[in-house]
């Protein structure tokens, strides 16, 4: 724990850097099990805003735990701390006034609800983190496993692997959910067109 810590206030405030980029800072975090197509998502939405005007980031889990999270591995006190170091860099994004995208497995309601509130308060930056909930059945994000991953929790090769043998809990109460159609997830662009619409609608 740090003790004697001061804050140091910004010369430019968030109004200013929100002017100066035309957009308003914002969180959206994309959570759902390995194969759900958070990162499809997470790409298609960029893109889309990009072609909008509007600049993003993408945080993708994987990404991270190449550096800034490459000492975390998939234990459950591992997954918290995944969680709580992302939602403080998303925070910084949003408040560095850009759409960031966070595109994690982020497992546990807890700590996704513990990104919301609490972190938020400090920046005022109130409001601004929406949940976007890939909901797609176990059973298609199996039969889809881009990248192999289920076949070997399957042969007891990877362990505590989300959905096989480590829980997954759905949202209660996110922004945007988006199904499974027809055994099928909806196009990228579909999809980003949703999530966009509500930004929207969020001004
Ligand atoms: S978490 O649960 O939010 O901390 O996970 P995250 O940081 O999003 O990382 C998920 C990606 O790690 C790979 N992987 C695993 N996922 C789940 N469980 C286990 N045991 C595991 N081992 C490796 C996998 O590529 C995940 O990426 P996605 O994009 O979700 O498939």
């Amino acid at each position: 724990m740090s003790t004697n810590i001061f804050w140091q206030e910004s010369p430019i405030g968030k109004t200013e850097r929100q002017k100066l980029l035309n957009q308003k800072g914002c969180v959206v975090w994309i959570t759902g099990l390995s194969g759900s197509g958070k990162s499809t998502l997470a790409c298609s939405l960029s893109r889309e805003l990009y072609t909008r005007g509007k600049l993003s980031y993408i945080l993708d889990g994987d990404n991270l735990r190449h550096g800034l999270n490459k000492d975390l591995g998939f234990k459950a006190e591992d997954r918290v701390e995944n969680i709580r170091r992302v939602g403080e860099v998303a925070k910084l994004f949003a408040d560095a006034g850009l759409i960031c995208i966070a595109s994690l497995i982020s497992p546990y309601r807890k700590d996704r609800d513990a990104c919301k509130p609490f972190t938020f308060r400090l920046f005022s930056l109130k409001n601004i983190l929406f949940d976007v909930y890939m909901n797609m059945s176990l059973q298609l994000c199996e039969a889809r496993d881009p990248k192999g991953l289920y076949k070997l929790a399957r042969a007891g090769k990877i362990k505590g692997f989300t959905g096989i043998d480590d829980p997954y809990e759905s949202p209660l109460n996110c922004e945007i959910e988006l199904k499974e159609k027809e055994g099928e997830c909806p196009s990228p662009v579909a999809m980003a067109e949703e999530v966009i619409a509500y930004l929207e609608a969020k001004g």
